[in-house]
Formats: structure tokens, C-alpha cells, sequence
């Protein structure tokens, strides 16, 4: 194999569509020699036309230099006939979606490319291994899983199929590297990386609406305000498509033999079949009109009740005493109406009433695992005094922040998910479909995580994590929350998260 530093290395980006230009776009910016073909007669002339004019754009941006457009450009080469191929050091395929199309175009590359040419495909959901079965030389056969739009998202994911090569994963890595991106090496799993790792968000918060935990515009108001994430698992899915995130949720929970953990909700193939995809379709989890949400409902608890004046704690709780002290909640001996506020890691209201001997009727659990200086999630159990609840809501907003109350969960809503996304991260890790430290970078990169998923067990602290999906397994008796014996260990043992095996 030539090696990917050579100043004439030459790429072969093979389907001229959206992603397709996106490839070739960094590859030419990266100074490689980079030959663009389509099937379609004029697709490849068309789609060098369109990466040309996004070039121009970067330059009026100030973001590139004129010289460096221009060799970027001098370097793209539409070509009409496949036979031109025949001289490239890789080939990048991104045509259609479909198996039998790569198939055959993998058998036809062969009979053009040379032996030490390496074959990477950009599918989003087709076994490497599958497509590598048709050809001769398989051991050069990788995936190089590009994201959308191409240009601004670094991260690139080089797909280890059962037969590739060390030399072949090294090479596609290297040119991940030469064409700016950030390259993670990932085993050929369902989904490979990132579409695994984005799972648990989506299917724990349409769990969550299905079980009528909170509202969409709850879940995604926490989970940006308090965990930071940029956006809700409901926004992100509106964006992305419920056409095509309830595919694939589907395609990955079947590819990984039906594992409760990664399983949708009944709502979201409800959401499917009503045609409501999100944005494209101006409705989805929320209204659209011209891309901006419309009407958007609020996530903050209202009422005009008076704050309460006293609020006992269920239980001795040192963190849960210095939050009421640091924003200022009067807290004091129980007089047998106040508020009784407790703090759980896992358990719901309902099981902290039984387990502190509190009356659960006023009984108002806060979550404390994450950031509360915006906003607060308080539960309470079925059956409580909502009268009670709200006087300690205004204790809480008084002092300058929303508050978002949910009906009774094991672990709220952001323990939940957090614990979820960290527990799917671990068993990505325990399968060794990436590294620890690649896994937290790709979900990051890929998807905006403001933590990886590891970094998310460690920011719990894997024994709290730990604590949230055993309480969230024995309360719903699901094995959806079974810890991955990849946290159970390292909690156990008192290990960093990231410890390998
Ligand atoms: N769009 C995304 O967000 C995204 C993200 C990651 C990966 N992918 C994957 O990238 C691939 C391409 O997706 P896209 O969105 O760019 O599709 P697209 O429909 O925009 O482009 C596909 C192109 O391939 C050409 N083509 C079809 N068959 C061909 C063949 N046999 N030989 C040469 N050219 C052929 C078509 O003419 C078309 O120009 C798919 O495998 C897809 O799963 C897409």
C-alpha cells in the first residue's frame, strides 16, 4: 500500500450526492489529488461545480486563503468513466443507501482499482463485513463512516470489518487525518458508533413521555439546562428526522438481537406513521413554521400559590441541607403540614416515602445530580397534595429559578437519562467497540455531547451511576436498566470508569 503521506496519493470518491461532495470537499482541502465519479452521466461534473462554489464561499468568509482554494480545486477531477479509477490509492463510496447497488459496485471497483487499492464505504447501516463478502481481497475492505454536512463535522469513523487489515485501518485513519478530519476506530457493530451511543437519549426520553414522566418540552428543557446538552433528545429528533431516526432505531435494536436497553417507544413509531417527521414536515414532537418552532410549549411549573414559609427534610441529607441553605429555603422541624423534601439517587417519590417513613402526600423530591442554578425538577408520588408541592415550587422560584415538576420516576429525568447514555457508553466500551477514550470523543464530536457517555459515569461517579440503574431496575423490574458489567465492576471495585479491562 502506498503510504497516505505520498504527495501524489490519490483518492476516489465514488457517488457524487450530498455526502459524497462533502468527502470530496476535505479531501481536496487537505491537498489530496481527489477523482469525483457518479453513474449518473454529468453527476460528477455537476457535484465538483457545487463543492467549487462552496470553496468560493469559504474564501468570501475569510476562512481559506485564494491560494489554497485554487490547488483545492486544481486537485478535484469529476471523471465520467469508472475506468479512470484506475490509478487511486483509495476509494471512498458513497452511493445510495442500498445493498445491492455497494455489492455490485464493489465487485466492478475490484476488476478497475489495484490490489493494494484500499475500498472504504460510507454507509450509515450496512455491515462492512457484508459488503466486503462480495470481494476478492477483503482484507482492504473498511468503512469510513463520514457525518453530515461533511465539511463541519470532524469526526469520521473507521470501520473494522471481520477481515480488515491493521495496514487498512492505519491507511484510513491516516487519511482521515490528512483529509482534517477526526478519525475514531470502531468494530463493525450495528450503528457503528455514534448511532449506537445516540440511542439512549432518544429512546430514554420517548420512554419517559410514553410513561407520562414529563412532556417533551420538559425533558429537552432539563436535559439542556441542567445537563447541558445543546439540545433535548425531542429538538434533536425533530431536526434530525423521525423518518429517519425511527428506522434506525429499529435496524440497530434488531442488529443488536433486541437488547432492551437500545429499544424505542410505541410513540415514536406512532410519530412515524402519522407522517409527523419534524421539521421537514412542520410537526413532529413540536410545531414548526419555516424551521422556527412554533408556539412551544412551556416546561416550567406556574402557579399562583404562596411560597411555603417552613420545609422539613425526609431524611439527613448534607448536600440537600447546603442546597436549601445556599439558595435560601427555609428549612426547619416538620409541623406537620410544611413541605418534606428529599433528595434520591434512583428511587422514585414513592419508594423514598417508604423507605424515609415520610408522608408521601407531602412529600416533594428535588433532583440534586446535576446543575440547578437555572432549573429545578421536583417529583412527587401519585396520590400527593398538589397544594403542598406547589407552595415548596414557589419557595424554589423565588429564589430565581424555573422549575419543571414531573410526575413520580425512578430517577427523574435527568439521572435517568444521564445513567442510561453512561450505562450504553460502558457497554460499547465492554464490547470493545471502540476504546473508552474514543467513545467519549466520537458521541461528543459526532453528536454534541457536552460529556462523553464514560465522562458522564465518571462525572456521577460510577458508584452513584451505579445506584440510579439499580434502583431504576429493581422499581420497574426491566432489563432494559441493567447495569453493564463494565460500570458494575469499576463502581465495585472503586475504579476510574475509563479503567480497561
Ligand atoms: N446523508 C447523510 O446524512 C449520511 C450520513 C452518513 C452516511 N451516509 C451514507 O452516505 C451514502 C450516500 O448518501 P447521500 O445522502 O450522499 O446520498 P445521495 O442520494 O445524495 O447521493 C448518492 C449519489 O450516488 C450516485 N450513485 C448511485 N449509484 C451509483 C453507482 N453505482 N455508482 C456511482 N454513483 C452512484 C447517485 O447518482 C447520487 O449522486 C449512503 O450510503 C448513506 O447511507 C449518509
Amino acid at each position: 500500500m502506498k503510504p497516505v503521506s505520498a504527495a501524489d496519493y490519490t483518492v476516489a470518491v465514488v457517488g457524487a450526492g450530498a455526502m459524497g461532495q462533502g468527502i470530496a470537499q476535505v479531501s481536496v482541502q487537505g491537498g489530496l489529488k481527489t477523482l469525483l465519479f457518479d453513474a449518473r452521466p454529468g453527476g460528477a461534473a455537476e457535484g465538483a461545480a457545487q463543492i467549487g462554489k462552496r470553496i468560493d464561499r469559504l474564501v468570501e468568509k475569510g476562512r481559506i486563503g485564494d491560494d489554497d482554494a485554487s490547488s483545492a480545486k486544481a486537485n478535484l477531477i469529476p471523471v465520467d468513466d469508472m475506468s479512470a479509477l484506475a490509478d487511486c490509492d483509495a476509494v471512498v463510496e458513497a452511493v445510495f443507501e442500498n445493498y445491492d447497488v455497494k455489492a455490485e459496485l464493489f465487485k466492478n471497483l475490484e476488476a478497475v482499482v489495484s490490489k493494494d487499492c484500499i475500498l472504504a464505504s460510507n454507509t450509515s447501516s450496512i455491515p462492512i463485513s457484508s459488503i466486503a463478502r462480495n470481494c476478492e481481497n477483503r482484507d482492504r475492505v473498511a468503512g469510513m463512516h463520514f457525518f453530515n454536512p461533511v465539511p463541519l463535522m470532524k469526526l469520521v469513523e473507521v470501520i473494522r470489518a471481520s477481515e480488515t487489515s491493521d495496514e487498512t485501518v492505519a491507511a484510513l485513519t491516516e487519511l482521515g487525518k490528512r483529509m482534517t478530519r477526526v478519525p475514531v476506530s470502531v468494530a463493525d457493530m450495528p450503528g457503528f458508533l455514534v448511532n449506537m451511543g445516540g440511542r439512549a437519549y432518544s429512546s430514554e426520553g420517548l420512554r419517559m413521555v410514553h410513561e407520562a414522566v414529563a412532556t417533551p418540552a420538559q425533558i429537552d428543557a432539563i436535559m439542556r439546562d441542567c445537563r447541558h446538552f445543546r439540545m433535548g433528545p425531542f429538538e434533536l429528533m425533530d431536526l434530525t428526522g423521525i423518518d429517519i431516526n425511527f428506522p434506525a432505531s429499529t435496524i440497530i435494536y434488531n442488529g443488536y438481537m433486541q437488547d432492551p436497553r437500545i429499544k424505542t417507544a410505541p410513540n415514536h413509531e406512532a410519530m412515524y406513521n402519522s407522517g409527523q417527521f419534524g421539521r421537514k414536515t412542520g410537526s413532529g414532537w413540536f410545531k414548526y413554521d419555516g424551521g422556527k418552532v412554533v408556539d412551544p410549549p412551556s416546561p416550567d411549573h406556574v402557579s399562583d400559590a404562596a411560597a411555603a414559609s417552613r420545609m422539613a427534610l425526609a431524611e439527613p441529607d448534607e448536600t440537600l441541607e447546603a442546597f436549601c441553605k445556599e439558595i435560601g429555603l427555609p428549612v426547619g422541624d416538620d409541623d406537620g403540614s410544611c413541605p418534606i423534601l428529599a433528595a434520591p439517587f434512583g428511587d422514585d417519590a414513592t419508594h423514598t416515602a417508604m423507605r424515609t417513613g415520610a408522608d408521601f402526600k407531602r412529600l416533594v423530591c428535588v433532583d440534586l445530580s446535576c446543575d440547578t442554578s437555572k432549573r429545578v425538577t421536583i417529583m412527587t408520588a401519585p396520590g400527593a397534595d398538589s397544594s403542598v408541592r406547589d407552595a415548596a415550587a414557589a419557595a424554589i422560584t423565588a429564589t430565581g429559578r424555573a422549575v419543571t415538576a414531573i410526575k413520580d420516576s425512578p430517577g427523574f429525568v435527568a439521572q435517568r437519562m444521564s445513567a442510561m447514555i453512561a450505562n450504553l457508553g460502558c457497554y460499547m466500551a465492554e464490547v470493545a467497540l471502540a476504546t473508552p477514550d474514543d467513545i467519549d470523543l466520537a458521541m461528543k464530536l459526532g453528536l454534541n455531547y457536552p460529556l462523553g457517555p464514560l465522562e458522564l459515569a465518571a462525572d456521577l461517579e460510577p458508584r452513584r451511576c451505579l445506584q440510579i440503574l439499580d434502583r431504576l431496575h429493581a422499581i420497574t423490574g426491566e432489563d432494559r436498566y441493567r447495569p453493564t458489567m463494565w460500570l458494575k465492576r469499576r463502581a465495585l471495585l472503586g475504579l476510574p470508569v475509563h479503567t480497561p479491562s
